[in-house]
């Protein structure tokens, strides 16, 4: 190549390079520099209409009014607050190796590589974006990375939630910043001076992390609690029994395998069951034999629920509330231990399994529920699953289902005594439990027994005039 073309070819590359690397370094900021340029633009036509003094003078006041009137100035922050926000994660994308970085040579100002964030909001507890993963991607890389990814945010936690379009390559992925339940704190519950509930009635368990209220619709769902020992389970689970019990539509049966938790129920519920393996067998049996005539009877009356009319006449919904349920379900090397847990295990997955129809719903809290210990058939039945702090994310998935700890939904991150995350099938929350103290519970205990005495007279009395 001849000198003089070569220095030309050099120049224009120079000058095309040093065009890329503004472009990749503006690339993210588009959109304050589109409004710069209309702001110049305008500056320019006032300018050659009244004069350079004039114009300045115009925008000015115009600017300041903007600034100065709280509406405008806090779209103006807010949308630039989002962009900010949109230029943090895809620095973070590039840094953790999960788009690549803009390309020199190319004409390409950003990276069209990584997902990218396409909505921003701020929320109570940090930020949430609508991500959106290249085409031919998930966002599965983004979960495989997401330690990478929080630490590069400098955030407490990420969570990535499917987005609520069902659309595969996009994701709602919560930046958590602030942790609300990071206090301990006791929160009563608003149930404390009901004197009677209905079934219907949804349960409250406690608030959420935007402090709204939550609660459990319990009506023919059953629910499994796990968590470490002082994660607050048995806390928890007074919320349960105290719902049930308080339902003069309802009877209780209790299996506790520690045999210390229950003590307040002991006296409105119709059937307990202590540390005894072969008692709780039986029992099963006994409600495995409910089971099948409330199937008989609901063929006979051609409905497939249990109706008011037949609750009215003694066939009354049941809570089963079973804490410590590893208890029953662990074989010890004894033969009686072996007989009885594999007839409990039975049973016990048959009343989960066709309970619903019948009335009876399940409430079960245990340390961690092993795969090995819980079958999977029994873990599938569950429709509410409440994880309090765990381990290691391995037990929080045995608890909320696999995969969950990796999306940032990990049990083991949980520093509060009372803070469990609930799962459903649909949606998880993490939830603050209101704490019923043992006192409380007595005395719910108490007025609960009270009325259901009330109640046996009544039909006494009925019976013998
Ligand atoms: N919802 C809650 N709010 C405040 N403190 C709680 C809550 N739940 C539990 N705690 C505290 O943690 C302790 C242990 O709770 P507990 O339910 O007995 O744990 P676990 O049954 O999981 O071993 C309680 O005595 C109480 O001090
Ligand atoms: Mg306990």
């Amino acid at each position: 190549m001849p000198k003089q073309a070569r220095a030309r070819y050099e120049d224009t590359k120079r000058t095309r390079d040093t065009g890329l690397k503004v472009a990749a370094v503006f690339g993210g900021w588009w959109r304050e520099l589109t409004c710069l340029a209309l702001l110049a633009a305008a500056w320019g036509y006032l300018a050659s209409v009244v004069g350079d003094v004039l114009s300045s003078v115009v925008l000015g006041v115009v600017l300041a009014a903007a600034l100065g009137w709280a509406p405008a100035r806090q779209a103006i922050l807010g949308e630039a607050w989002k962009a900010r926000q949109r230029r943090r994660w895809a620095r973070s994308m590039v840094r953790t190796g999960l788009a690549n970085p803009p390309a020199r040579a190319s004409r390409e100002h950003r990276s069209v590589t990584g997902p990218r964030a396409t909505k921003v909001r701020r929320v109570p507890v940090g930020e949430e974006l609508i991500v959106k993963a290249p085409p031919g991607h998930s966002m599965e890389p983004v979960v495989k990375k997401l330690g990478r990814v929080t630490a590069d945010l400098k955030a407490r936690e990420v969570r990535v939630m499917p987005d609520s379009s069902g659309n595969a390559r996009k994701a709602r992925v919560l930046v958590v910043r602030t942790d609300p339940f990071a206090t301990e704190e006791s929160l009563p519950w608003p149930w404390l001076d009901k004197d009677r509930v209905s079934s219907e009635e949804p349960i409250p368990l406690g608030i959420t992390e935007l402090g709204e209220p939550f609660s459990v619709r319990i009506i023919d769902r059953h629910t499994l609690i796990g968590g470490n020992t002082g994660a607050g389970k048995s806390v928890g689970f007074r919320l349960f029994a105290a719902g049930f019990a308080l339902d003069p539509d309802r009877e209780l049966w209790t299996f506790d395998g520690k045999a210390v938790g229950f003590g307040p129920w002991e006296a409105c519920a119709r059937h307990t069951v202590g540390m005894s393996q072969v008692d709780a067998a039986i029992k099963m049996k006994e409600l495995v034999r409910i089971v099948d005539e409330r199937y008989a009877l609901l063929k006979s009356e051609g409905t497939d629920m249990l109706t008011p009319e037949m609750i009215a006449a003694g066939h009354k919904r049941i809570g089963v509330l079973i804490d410590e349920l590893n208890f029953f379900l662990e074989e010890r090397d004894e033969k009686t231990s072996k007989n009885a847990v594999r007839e409990f295990t039975s049973r016990w997955t048959d009343v989960l399994e066709r309970g619903r129809a019948a009335g009876i719903t399940v409430a079960c809290a245990s340390q961690i529920p092993y795969a090995e210990i819980v079958p999977s058939r029994a873990r599938n039945l569950f429709w509410y699953a409440i994880a309090f702090a765990s381990r290691s994310p391995q037990a929080s998935d045995t608890i909320l289902g696999q995969g969950m700890a990796a999306q940032g939904f990990n049990a083991q991150t949980i520093r509060t005594p009372g803070v469990a995350w609930v799962a459903t099938e649909r949606d998880i929350e993490r939830v603050r439990f209101f704490h019923l103290t043992g006192d409380q519970a007595k005395q719910i205990a108490s007025r609960a027994t009270g009325h259901r005495l009330d109640a046996d007279l009544a039909t006494l009395t009925e019976a013998s005039t």
